[in-house]
Protein backbone atom coordinates (compact mmCIF):
# COMPACT_ATOMS: atom_id res chain seq x y z
CA UNK A 1 0.00 0.00 0.00
CA UNK A 2 0.85 3.47 -0.89
CA UNK A 3 1.86 6.17 1.39
CA UNK A 4 -0.72 8.82 1.77
CA UNK A 5 0.04 12.16 -0.43
CA UNK A 6 -1.20 15.05 1.70
CA UNK A 7 -2.87 17.86 -0.17
CA UNK A 8 -3.67 21.37 1.24
CA UNK A 9 -6.41 23.29 -0.04
CA UNK A 10 -7.91 26.69 0.12
CA UNK A 11 -10.27 27.24 1.90
CA UNK A 12 -13.56 28.85 0.66
CA UNK A 13 -14.41 29.39 -2.81
CA UNK A 14 -11.57 27.43 -4.07
CA UNK A 15 -11.73 24.62 -1.85
CA UNK A 16 -15.13 24.09 -3.74
CA UNK A 17 -13.62 24.42 -6.76
CA UNK A 18 -11.46 21.75 -5.98
CA UNK A 19 -13.31 19.29 -4.65
CA UNK A 20 -16.04 19.68 -7.98
CA UNK A 21 -12.45 18.82 -9.84
CA UNK A 22 -11.66 15.86 -7.32
CA UNK A 23 -14.95 14.31 -7.43
CA UNK A 24 -14.67 14.67 -11.11
CA UNK A 25 -11.80 12.89 -11.51
CA UNK A 26 -13.00 9.82 -9.40
CA UNK A 27 -12.37 10.43 -6.26
CA UNK A 28 -14.40 10.56 -3.53
CA UNK A 29 -14.44 14.08 -2.06
CA UNK A 30 -18.21 13.57 0.59
CA UNK A 31 -15.46 13.63 3.75
CA UNK A 32 -14.95 17.57 2.68
CA UNK A 33 -18.22 17.72 1.03
CA UNK A 34 -19.85 18.56 4.86
CA UNK A 35 -16.25 18.83 6.98
CA UNK A 36 -17.71 21.10 10.02
CA UNK A 37 -14.80 22.18 11.34
CA UNK A 38 -12.29 19.42 11.00
CA UNK A 39 -9.13 20.37 8.62
CA UNK A 40 -8.15 16.72 8.12
CA UNK A 41 -9.70 14.67 6.00
CA UNK A 42 -8.29 10.96 4.28
CA UNK A 43 -10.33 10.30 0.81
CA UNK A 44 -11.40 6.74 1.31
CA UNK A 45 -10.89 5.58 -2.04
CA UNK A 46 -7.87 7.20 -3.12
CA UNK A 47 -4.36 7.62 -1.06
CA UNK A 48 -4.71 11.40 -0.48
CA UNK A 49 -5.12 13.00 2.91
CA UNK A 50 -6.88 17.13 2.53
CA UNK A 51 -5.92 19.82 4.46
CA UNK A 52 -7.84 22.89 4.37
CA UNK A 53 -5.80 26.01 5.01
CA UNK A 54 -5.51 29.69 4.46
CA UNK A 55 -4.26 30.85 1.02
CA UNK A 56 -0.78 31.93 2.23
CA UNK A 57 -0.49 29.29 4.58
CA UNK A 58 -1.17 26.26 1.77
CA UNK A 59 2.42 27.61 0.56
CA UNK A 60 3.78 27.45 3.81
CA UNK A 61 2.84 23.79 4.35
CA UNK A 62 3.99 22.76 0.72
CA UNK A 63 7.30 24.80 0.82
CA UNK A 64 8.14 22.67 4.52
CA UNK A 65 7.04 19.42 3.15
CA UNK A 66 4.20 18.74 5.75
CA UNK A 67 1.74 18.97 2.57
CA UNK A 68 3.23 17.11 -0.86
CA UNK A 69 1.06 19.25 -3.16
CA UNK A 70 -1.17 22.29 -2.63
CA UNK A 71 -4.21 24.13 -4.57
CA UNK A 72 -3.67 28.04 -4.15
CA UNK A 73 -4.52 30.80 -6.58
CA UNK A 74 -1.76 32.59 -8.56
CA UNK A 75 -2.64 36.28 -6.35
CA UNK A 76 -1.00 34.35 -3.67
CA UNK A 77 1.83 33.09 -5.12
CA UNK A 78 2.64 36.35 -6.68
CA UNK A 79 2.28 37.70 -3.58
CA UNK A 80 4.05 35.67 -1.22
CA UNK A 81 6.49 34.03 -3.47
CA UNK A 82 8.36 30.95 -2.46
CA UNK A 83 10.23 27.51 -3.52
CA UNK A 84 7.81 25.11 -5.26
CA UNK A 85 7.06 23.31 -7.99
CA UNK A 86 4.44 25.73 -9.79
CA UNK A 87 2.57 22.13 -12.23
CA UNK A 88 -0.95 22.99 -13.71
CA UNK A 89 -2.80 26.28 -14.18
CA UNK A 90 -6.06 24.29 -12.87
CA UNK A 91 -8.93 26.34 -15.05
CA UNK A 92 -10.81 27.66 -12.32
CA UNK A 93 -10.72 31.02 -9.75
CA UNK A 94 -10.04 33.02 -12.76
CA UNK A 95 -9.98 36.82 -12.38
CA UNK A 96 -7.53 39.45 -12.77
CA UNK A 97 -5.23 42.08 -10.89
CA UNK A 98 -6.23 45.44 -11.96
CA UNK A 99 -5.15 49.29 -11.10
CA UNK A 100 -7.99 50.65 -10.60
CA UNK A 101 -9.07 54.79 -9.37
CA UNK A 102 -12.23 56.43 -8.79
CA UNK A 103 -14.18 57.50 -11.98
CA UNK A 104 -12.95 60.78 -13.62
CA UNK A 105 -9.28 60.59 -11.80
CA UNK A 106 -6.60 61.06 -13.84
CA UNK A 107 -3.84 58.92 -11.96
CA UNK A 108 -1.14 59.02 -14.56
CA UNK A 109 -1.55 62.77 -15.13
CA UNK A 110 0.65 64.60 -12.27
CA UNK A 111 3.96 64.24 -11.19
CA UNK A 112 3.60 63.82 -7.94
CA UNK A 113 4.28 60.22 -6.02
CA UNK A 114 0.95 58.29 -6.16
CA UNK A 115 -0.60 56.93 -3.15
CA UNK A 116 -1.66 52.95 -3.76
CA UNK A 117 -3.37 50.83 -1.43
CA UNK A 118 -2.90 47.18 -1.71
CA UNK A 119 -4.22 43.59 0.44
CA UNK A 120 -1.11 42.47 -1.96
CA UNK A 121 2.21 45.24 -2.09
CA UNK A 122 4.20 43.08 -3.88
CA UNK A 123 2.52 42.39 -6.41
CA UNK A 124 2.02 46.36 -6.71
CA UNK A 125 5.71 47.08 -6.19
CA UNK A 126 6.28 44.79 -8.82
CA UNK A 127 3.82 46.64 -11.34
CA UNK A 128 4.91 49.87 -10.41
CA UNK A 129 8.91 48.83 -10.69
CA UNK A 130 8.44 47.33 -14.25
CA UNK A 131 7.28 51.07 -15.21
CA UNK A 132 9.99 52.62 -13.48
CA UNK A 133 7.27 54.56 -11.26
CA UNK A 134 7.97 55.43 -7.64
CA UNK A 135 4.49 54.99 -5.57
CA UNK A 136 3.75 55.48 -1.96
CA UNK A 137 2.14 51.81 -1.04
CA UNK A 138 -0.32 51.43 1.79
CA UNK A 139 -1.48 48.16 2.87
CA UNK A 140 -4.80 47.73 3.48
CA UNK A 141 -5.73 44.16 5.13
CA UNK A 142 -9.23 43.62 3.08
CA UNK A 143 -12.39 46.01 1.46
CA UNK A 144 -9.21 48.24 -0.10
CA UNK A 145 -11.61 49.79 -2.29
CA UNK A 146 -12.24 52.13 0.53
CA UNK A 147 -8.52 53.96 0.62
CA UNK A 148 -9.51 55.64 -2.30
CA UNK A 149 -13.30 56.59 -1.13
CA UNK A 150 -11.83 58.22 2.13
CA UNK A 151 -9.00 59.56 0.32
CA UNK A 152 -6.08 58.00 1.28
CA UNK A 153 -5.11 56.58 -1.48
CA UNK A 154 -5.22 57.43 -5.33
CA UNK A 155 -5.68 53.88 -6.67
CA UNK A 156 -5.62 50.29 -5.46
CA UNK A 157 -3.76 47.35 -7.10
CA UNK A 158 -6.51 44.49 -6.14
CA UNK A 159 -8.44 41.22 -7.69
CA UNK A 160 -11.07 41.97 -9.82
CA UNK A 161 -13.31 39.04 -11.05
CA UNK A 162 -17.05 40.52 -12.09
CA UNK A 163 -15.63 44.27 -11.85
CA UNK A 164 -19.06 44.57 -9.35
CA UNK A 165 -17.24 45.89 -6.29
CA UNK A 166 -15.40 48.44 -8.20
CA UNK A 167 -18.37 49.94 -9.96
CA UNK A 168 -20.68 49.74 -6.83
CA UNK A 169 -17.76 51.53 -5.12
CA UNK A 170 -17.28 54.59 -7.76
CA UNK A 171 -14.25 53.14 -9.09
CA UNK A 172 -13.06 51.71 -12.55
CA UNK A 173 -9.90 49.17 -13.45
CA UNK A 174 -7.59 51.57 -15.70
CA UNK A 175 -5.15 48.87 -16.18
CA UNK A 176 -4.40 45.39 -15.83
CA UNK A 177 -1.55 44.12 -13.99
CA UNK A 178 -1.59 40.29 -13.84
CA UNK A 179 -4.28 37.26 -14.67
CA UNK A 180 -5.05 34.91 -11.45
CA UNK A 181 -6.36 31.48 -11.29
CA UNK A 182 -5.76 28.55 -9.33
CA UNK A 183 -2.61 26.22 -9.67
CA UNK A 184 -1.65 23.03 -8.45
CA UNK A 185 1.81 23.20 -6.55
CA UNK A 186 4.47 20.58 -5.64
CA UNK A 187 7.06 20.37 -2.60
CA UNK A 188 9.74 20.00 -4.91
CA UNK A 189 11.24 16.95 -2.54
CA UNK A 190 8.08 14.70 -2.70
CA UNK A 191 8.67 15.45 -6.45
CA UNK A 192 11.00 13.14 -6.46
CA UNK A 193 10.38 11.10 -3.10
CA UNK A 194 6.86 10.03 -4.42
CA UNK A 195 6.86 10.33 -8.13
CA UNK A 196 4.78 7.84 -9.06
CA UNK A 197 2.16 8.56 -7.15
CA UNK A 198 2.80 12.76 -7.46
CA UNK A 199 2.60 11.86 -11.55
CA UNK A 200 -0.51 9.81 -10.92
CA UNK A 201 -2.44 12.53 -9.63
CA UNK A 202 -1.37 15.42 -11.87
CA UNK A 203 -2.19 12.80 -15.01
CA UNK A 204 -5.24 12.40 -13.69
CA UNK A 205 -5.91 15.91 -12.97
CA UNK A 206 -4.77 16.66 -16.49
CA UNK A 207 -7.31 14.27 -18.15
CA UNK A 208 -9.78 15.90 -16.85
CA UNK A 209 -8.80 19.13 -17.25
CA UNK A 210 -8.69 18.17 -21.17
CA UNK A 211 -11.96 17.21 -20.93
CA UNK A 212 -13.06 20.56 -19.31
CA UNK A 213 -11.47 22.54 -22.40
CA UNK A 214 -13.18 20.13 -24.83
CA UNK A 215 -16.41 20.73 -23.62
CA UNK A 216 -15.67 24.37 -23.87
C1 LIG B 1 -12.15 40.43 -3.60
C2 LIG B 1 -11.45 41.66 -4.11
C3 LIG B 1 -12.57 42.58 -4.46
C4 LIG B 1 -13.65 41.60 -4.93
C5 LIG B 1 -13.68 41.55 -6.41
O1 LIG B 1 -12.48 40.66 -2.27
O2 LIG B 1 -10.55 42.19 -3.14
O3 LIG B 1 -12.97 43.33 -3.36
O4 LIG B 1 -13.32 40.32 -4.41
O5 LIG B 1 -14.73 40.77 -6.91
P1 LIG B 1 -15.72 41.33 -8.02
O6 LIG B 1 -14.90 41.95 -9.13
O7 LIG B 1 -16.46 40.11 -8.50
O8 LIG B 1 -16.63 42.33 -7.37
P2 LIG B 1 -12.88 39.52 -1.24
O9 LIG B 1 -14.31 39.15 -1.42
O10 LIG B 1 -11.91 38.38 -1.37
O11 LIG B 1 -12.73 40.27 0.15
P3 LIG B 1 -11.71 41.40 0.66
O12 LIG B 1 -12.02 42.67 -0.07
O13 LIG B 1 -12.00 41.52 2.11
O14 LIG B 1 -10.32 40.91 0.36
Amino acid sequence: MSQNLRIALTKGRLQDKSVELFEAMGLDCSPIQNPGRRLVHALPNYPLEAVLAKAPDVITYVEHGVCDLGIVGKDTILEKGGSFYEVLDLGFGRCRFALAVQAGSDFYGTYKTRRVASKYPNVARAFFQKKGMDVDLIKIEGSVELAPILGLADGIVDIVETGATLKENGLVPIEDVAPVSARLIVNTASMKLHKAQIEDFITRCEAELEKRRGQA
